[in-house]
């Protein structure tokens, strides 16, 4: 058993902070801590953040919460997936990191595809390419930039970079590893075959551990400048989601949780890797050793809501949520027939389209602001209903699926989205975020538990509620999610032909 007064720190390296959980042995929060930085976009369509940032924020976070709790007894690492990091040879960043939400390698993606062979990629990697995922951003690098890519000698993913900057160590864990599209998900390491398909250096990539396992230890100079103690073990960790599902409890086949942040994701653990014949669904492993997991993204779920508050209300002051959410609240089931596609940046499930674009359709003059917000929150929750059939019908039927996320603390949206999903859901009640998944992680690392199911039986408060559709909002919304499902068909071709980047 865990020594008394032991805490363990999870470190979440989010897209728009980072953020820190300390939690004790049986899963009580101790104290969280947030810093925040900022998402470049150079050009329509990328994204780009300066590591440099992650590492102060990281340091920020660690001596805010070593000061109110103590240090810890292990750590652990988790983060946004997909980003690709280039180093020199002395680990100098070369430049600004692509992010998971990056749009610019559909060439490369498309590269990728032709030079590895697109049964071979499903087999080996689980997917089809898609622009978010690492190894086209690699190939970008050589194809646009390549007085950086002369100096490449090591590519890590974001939460990796920060591993290195604690420990010295080059490592990652398999479920964000399989994010690169370079993993032979079986092996859970490295695919010489789409290594050399691409040509990229095997060396430039970290070793591959499991996410309990330890990757090393804080070194004196990152115990400087953190608070946290020299000899500090750091667990391998895993992708933001997988962490996120370890908080939830979601370790085997039937679990599954639906969550609603920057993203939208539906993941569903599986005992093996499950490609999707159509690669609308991605397949990768789960940061439980030896389980793998199926994951549908929409890229901007909360995303869009946050883009639709400061785009419908005055520029010069925070957008007023509540008020914005209660009009939406006012108007009936369906907005009144509009309908919101939230492509705002492309969209991966299920259509893996980088070209397709946001819309409001069926704008009359009786609609207003609050009929535009409902088609948000409706249009977000359809899409994670496709992804959520998509995935069931791929392996097993799914239980109760738990509902988390900063979007599903409004009780309208969470409401819109039971009826849209039509079965019961679990809501509140556990961890929830991706940091503390990392901190179990490292509870279980450190041996104070043997594995990752008696971690979570220990630390993970499951009860919550269960959230039942209302039967009447079912019966609305059925029907409804057709003329969704039926818009992005009639529309697509016009957003590739002349959507902003077909002019540019
Ligand atoms: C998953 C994905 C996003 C990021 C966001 O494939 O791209 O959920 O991990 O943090």
């Amino acid at each position: 058993m865990p020594t008394q007064g032991s805490c363990y720190l999870g470190i979440d390296v989010g897209t728009s902070g980072t953020k820190g959980i300390m939690v004790n042995d049986r899963g009580d929060l101790l104290g969280e801590a947030e810093a925040g930085y900022e998402v470049a976009t150079p050009h329509p369509g990328w994204t780009e953040q300066s590591p440099a940032d992650w590492w102060a924020a990281v340091q920020t976070v660690c001596r805010d919460l070593v000061e109110r709790c103590g240090v810890p007894a292990a750590m652990g690492l988790t983060g946004q997936m997909h980003g690709a990091v280039f180093l020199d040879d002395r680990h100098e960043v070369i430049r600004p990191a692509l992010l998971w939400n990056d749009q610019r390698t559909a060439a490369q993606a498309t590269a990728v595809e032709q030079r590895v062979g697109p049964e071979r990629l499903r087999a080996i990697a689980g997917n089809p390419a898609l622009t978010g995922f690492q190894a086209p951003k690699i190939l970008w690098l050589r194809d646009n930039e390549p007085d950086h890519w002369a100096r490449v000698a090591r590519v890590l993913l974001p939460k990796d970079f920060i591993r290195l900057r604690l420990t010295q160590q080059l490592v990652s864990d398999a479920s964000d590893a399989a994010g690169t599209l370079l993993l032979d998900l079986e092996r859970r390491d490295w695919s010489d075959e789409i290594l050399d398909a691409l040509a990229i250096p095997r060396d430039w990539l970290p070793s591959v551990f499991e996410g309990p396992e330890v990757t090393g230890t804080v070194t004196a100079d990152a115990a400087a400048v953190t608070g946290l103690a020299p000899g500090t073990p750091v667990v391998a960790g895993g992708g933001d989601n997988a962490a996120a599902a370890v908080a939830n409890g979601a370790l085997a086949s039937g679990d599954s949780i639906v969550s609603v942040g920057t993203s939208g994701v539906v993941f569903a653990p599986t005992d093996a890797p499950r490609p999707d014949p159509q690669g609308a669904i991605h397949a990768f492993c789960h940061a439980v050793p030896g389980r793998y997991h199926l994951m549908g993204v929409m890229l901007s779920a909360g995303g869009s809501l946050q883009w639709s508050a400061r785009t419908l209300t005055d520029p010069d002051t925070e957008p007023d949520y509540q008020r914005l959410l209660a009009e939406a609240a006012e108007v009936a089931p369906g907005s009144g027939g509009v309908v919101f596609l939230p492509y705002l940046a492309g969209e991966r499930t299920p259509h893996m389209d980088p070209d397709a674009r946001g819309s409001w359709a069926g704008l009359s003059l009786a609609h207003g602001r609050g009929h535009l917000v409902r088609a948000v929150l409706e249009g977000v929750a359809y899409g994670l209903r496709d992804a959520f059939d998509r995935i069931e019908a791929i392996d097993q039927p799914l239980n109760r699926p738990r509902l988390i996320g900063g979007g599903m603390r409004d009780a309208v949206w969470r409401q819109i989205l039971v009826a849209v999903l039509g079965r019961d859901c679990a809501f509140g009640g556990s961890g929830a975020e991706p940091a503390t998944g990392a901190a179990i992680l490292a509870a279980v690392g450190s041996g104070a538990y043997q594995d990752v199911a008696a971690a979570v039986a220990a630390m993970v408060p499951m009860a919550g509620d269960t959230v039942a559709p209302d039967a009447d909002l079912v019966a609305a919304y059925e029907p409804r999610r057709r003329a969704y499902d039926a818009l992005y068909p009639a529309i697509r071709d016009w957003h590739h032909n002349y959507t902003s980047t077909a002019w540019d």
